[in-house]
């Protein structure tokens, strides 16, 4: 029976054990046995897919992985410790000395200092492209270029990049694109229905959706990620077997939490957007987002992030903070748990403002991940902390 991704994402499950039990169980174990020389040869030989090592393989892991193919429409996948080792696996993997890497430029705070502070070291040529002006995309790329990344919906800003337009240019030129799709979810955006030949994840946020487990995940053409699959395996960004049986079981329930986060923060983003303390208020699938056309296209909800500007810059981000009675400040995002940030006196502190603007990080950026608690709860603390401000 050919079954919807959806209910793969619920149904797929490591062979079941003599125990017959329902839900899936645990490996937790370092290493696997053989019953005698000649099949540990035959493994190590490639002969078999027998589990060796968990650096390697783990079914856990595997049935984590290929959930996330089935979500992402992939043709192969690998599991990592956290989503930096995802971003950091497909550079290095991909790339090597003498390629140009050719990035949107409002990436994630620790993707940003990858590719400013490291890949250089490497002899890995990189550049940044504005993520709101797709008419500079083409002029950017270079006979070198082997790579484009890009993260869209953004983190923080919420730019909308155009994935349809940026596969094509990929394709005429002949680079791997490779998609952050870590604020959307699989069952908002799916990239490579688009042409994106690589996605990657932060499981961390709304994957597991809990906040209580790290891990990462890359998708994509199984060529490329054979070899993303050995860089990590001989590297070691092993994903932990419980975590990925936290973030397996979370699977089960993604659709209907992104279901349910997407719906309360577009309550919220429509309830916010013109209040007299916010100079700007970037949602998404609302009509004033200014890629509202391409979101529209290319998402099938607006996701659980709202970000918005406060009127009188870093001063006034910190006072919201401090004012906030019900959402968690702390540094992570996808969470049952709302939770407000204000990059421009945290994750992006240690810019200069110059290298702040490269990013898109502007004084009062307040980013809100929305949770699921009751949607006027989370709306009156963020109002009665707007009004302190
Ligand atoms: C868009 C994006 N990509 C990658 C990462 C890195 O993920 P991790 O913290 O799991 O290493 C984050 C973390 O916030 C993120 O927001």
């Amino acid at each position: 029976m050919a079954l919807h991704p959806i209910t793969k994402a619920i149904r797929t499950q490591t062979v079941r054990t003599n125990e017959m039990e329902h839900s899936t169980p645990m490996f937790i174990t370092s290493s696997f046995c053989f019953d005698n020389a000649e099949e540990m040869r035959a493994a190590f030989a490639d002969e078999t897919d027998d589990n060796i090592y968990s650096r390697f393989s783990n079914p856990g892991v595997n049935e984590f992985i290929d959930k996330m193919v089935e979500l992402e429409g992939a043709e192969a996948g690998v599991a990592t410790a956290t989503g930096m080792s995802a971003v950091f696996g497909s550079f290095m993997a991909l790339l090597k000395n003498g390629d140009h890497l050719l990035s949107c430029n409002g990436v994630f705070g620790s993707t940003h200092n990858i590719i400013k502070k490291y890949l250089p070291n490497y002899g890995i040529e990189c550049s940044y492209v504005n993520a709101n002006k797709p008419e500079e995309w083409e002029a950017a790329i270079r006979p070198n270029t082997k790579m484009i990344y890009l993260e869209t919906p953004t983190n923080p800003g919420l730019d909308v990049i155009d994935l349809e337009f940026v596969a094509a240019l990929a394709t005429k030129h002949n680079i791997i694109l490779n998609v952050d799709n870590c604020f959307a979810t699989p069952l908002s955006q799916r990239p490579i229905d688009f042409g994106a030949h690589l996605v990657l994840h932060s499981a961390t946020k709304w994957i597991d959706g809990q906040g209580r487990v790290l891990g990462g995940v890359i998708v994509g053409q199984k060529k490329l990620i054979q070899d993303i699959y050995l860089f990590c395996r001989n590297t070691g960004p092993a994903l932990s077997p419980f975590n990925a049986w936290v973030l397996s079981k979370s699977l089960e329930t993604l659709d209907v939490r992104m279901e349910r986060h997407a719906k309360k923060c577009f309550g919220i983003a429509t309830a916010l957007e013109n209040h007299l303390k916010i100079s700007w208020l970037k949602y998404p699938f609302l009509q004033s987002h200014p890629q509202y056309n391409i979101a529209n296209k290319q998402m099938k909800n607006g996701g659980g992030i709202v970000c918005f500007e406060l009127k009188g810059g870093l001063e006034r981000g910190r006072t919201f903070l401090n004012n906030l009675q019900l959402l968690s400040v702390t540094a992570n995002l996808g969470d049952t748990r709302s939770i407000a940030s204000h990059p421009a006196s945290t994750t992006h502190g240690k810019l200069t403002e110059e290298e702040r603007q490269e990013v898109n990080i502007t004084p009062g950026l307040i980013r809100i991940s929305v949770g699921l608690e009751h949607v006027d709860d989370i709306l009156n603390d963020i109002l009665q902390a707007l009004e302190k401000c």
